[in-house]
């Protein structure tokens, strides 16, 4: 029995909880580690909005042992994180920094002493600026450039790792990088280059994958999507067509090549609908079937509830003013659809629905869509304005009340048949919520930023905890 096959035999169920490498690490130049796109952005008046920046994040750089220490204490079996490409090959390629590979080695080394199995994303948003210069995501040539930093990464840490995603939510980051414009480079309702990067980010994956074989790596590998599952309105005309737009707009360009190794069948369709191209090489397609995951990571959060567009120009909407601000999270595109509001569903203070039915529903249809896979929840969680009590504890009751909701219809689908083997909370502790900054939190544990990055397990800690432990009590006696 490989590696790989013990690390779900030896354990009920992977309960764990997540962060990524820019949102907590800081010591953004430490130990010779490069600019990252994120850092040139965030160091730069006149395009940060919110004026904070992940220079220090939560120091998970200095403190990454009180944090494996809090999560081993918490029950959790498994820690999901980044690496930041440029902490490991400052340039984005070329040279390789030891300073990076030791810090890295160290972290996961804690991981396992304390029986913690590491889950490694490569690429959480944070492009080395040197990249970023050469276009980025919609120069091709980044994808050989991730296969190498990605083999470095199986290299040094594949004796010991054996759950990887290449790359985090390639739909989203698509989304916000170039139609909502919030995140760098910041482009504004470009629909072509949101279907580009997407393409270019599965085919960088599917390079990955392919290396990882080649490698032999005793592990799993498959890659995170955010997967806002669509949902129509009753009103809306023309369902089936209207469905079937939305959801290549969200989904299929990373469900298709992540579970089936091919291009959705619908693309030259769509490319006329939305009005995009794709620069290709002869020869992608081999590589995309090459390139399908042996697991399916999910960040669960919300829906995509739509329906037929009515009138007005294509705008997209999107809240990262929190409280200080009424706009709800949507987009409408001009001629195809739009959001719709659905007034019995809660949202958080940001615009976004709060409604934890959809952990069910998404993953029923993903397993009857796409041939039932392996699936993990990398990523779901509340965002809220916290107050501590004394003493610095937080008593997060709506974060508990929503997490309870969230596993409970996670089982039911368990029950119902999908496979799903993993949790991830996000987040492990509070950290940067990108141009959220960090009033948004998301942590099981408190950082005081102000004070030094102080640690307080939150009440949501404690209630995570017994909960694992009530979840293998009644596994073991069964
Ligand atoms: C996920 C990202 O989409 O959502 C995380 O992978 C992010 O990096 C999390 O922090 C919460 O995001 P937001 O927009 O609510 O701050």
């Amino acid at each position: 029995m490989g590696k790989i096959d013990n690390v779900f035999s030896e354990r009920n169920f992977l309960w764990g909880s997540g962060t990524a490498a820019y949102q907590c690490e800081g010591g953004w130049d430490a130990d010779k580690k490069g600019t990252g796109e994120w850092d040139y952005f965030n160091h730069n008046s006149a395009l940060n909005v919110n004026s904070q920046d992940g220079d220090d994040a939560s120091d998970f750089f200095h403190r990454y042992k009180e944090d494996i220490d809090l999560m081993a204490e918490g029950n959790q079996n498994t820690y999901r994180f980044s690496i930041s490409w440029a902490r490991v090959v400052p340039n984005g390629t070329g040279e390789v920094n030891q300073g990076g590979i030791d810090y890295y080695n160290d972290m996961i080394n804690y991981c396992l002493e304390k029986n913690i199995e590491p889950n490694v994303t490569l690429f959480h948003y944070d492009l080395p600026l040197e990249l970023a210069k050469q276009g980025g995501w919609l120069n091709r040539n980044i994808t050989d450039a991730f296969n190498e930093y990605a083999q470095v990464c199986f290299e040094a840490f594949g004796d010991r790792v054996k759950l990887w995603s290449t790359i985090n939510e390639p739909r989203y980051y698509s989304y916000c990088t170039n139609m909502v414009g919030n995140y760098p480079p910041n482009r504004h309702q470009d629909v072509q280059s949101y279907f580009q990067y997407q393409y270019n980010l599965m085919l960088a994956s599917a390079k990955a994958i392919t290396s990882f074989r080649k490698m032999n790596i005793d592990g799993m590998i498959g890659i995170v999507h955010d997967n806002g599952n669509v949902e129509l309105d009753p009103d809306t005309e023309n369902k089936e067509e209207i469905f079937k737009i939305a959801d290549f707009f969200y989904n299929r360009m990373i469900l298709v090549p992540a579970l089936e190794g091919k291009l959705p069948d619908e693309l030259e369709e769509m490319k006329e609908k939305f009005k995009f191209m794709i620069f290709h090489e002869d020869g992608d397609k081999e590589l995309f079937e090459k390139g399908k995951g042996d697991y399916l990571g999910l960040n669960l959060y919300n829906r995509q509830y739509v329906k037929h567009w009515e009138s007005g120009e294509t705008e997209v909407f999107h809240n990262n003013k929190g409280a200080q601000s009424k706009s709800k999270e949507g987009i409408r595109l001009e001629g195809l659809f739009e959001s719709s509001f659905d007034k019995n569903v809660k949202r958080n203070q940001w615009g976004r629905e709060v409604n934890p039915r959809i952990m069910y529903t998404a993953l029923i249809e993903i397993k009857e869509r796409y041939s039932d896979p392996l699936i993990m929840i990398t990523e779901n969680g509340h965002g809220i304005y916290e107050t501590p009590d004394k003493d610095d504890y937080v008593i997060d009751n709506e974060r508990i009340e929503t997490f309870e909701q969230f596993l409970k219809y996670m089982l039911q689908a368990k029950e119902a048949g999908v496979n799903v083997k993993g949790y991830y909370h996000w987040s492990t502790m509070d950290l940067y919520s990108w141009i959220n900054g960090y009033e948004k939190r998301y942590g099981l544990v408190r950082v005081d930023f102000e004070n030094d990055f102080k640690r307080t397990p939150k009440k949501s800690y404690y209630w995570f905890k017994d909960y694992i432990e009530h979840y293998n009590e009644e596994i073991n006696n069964n």
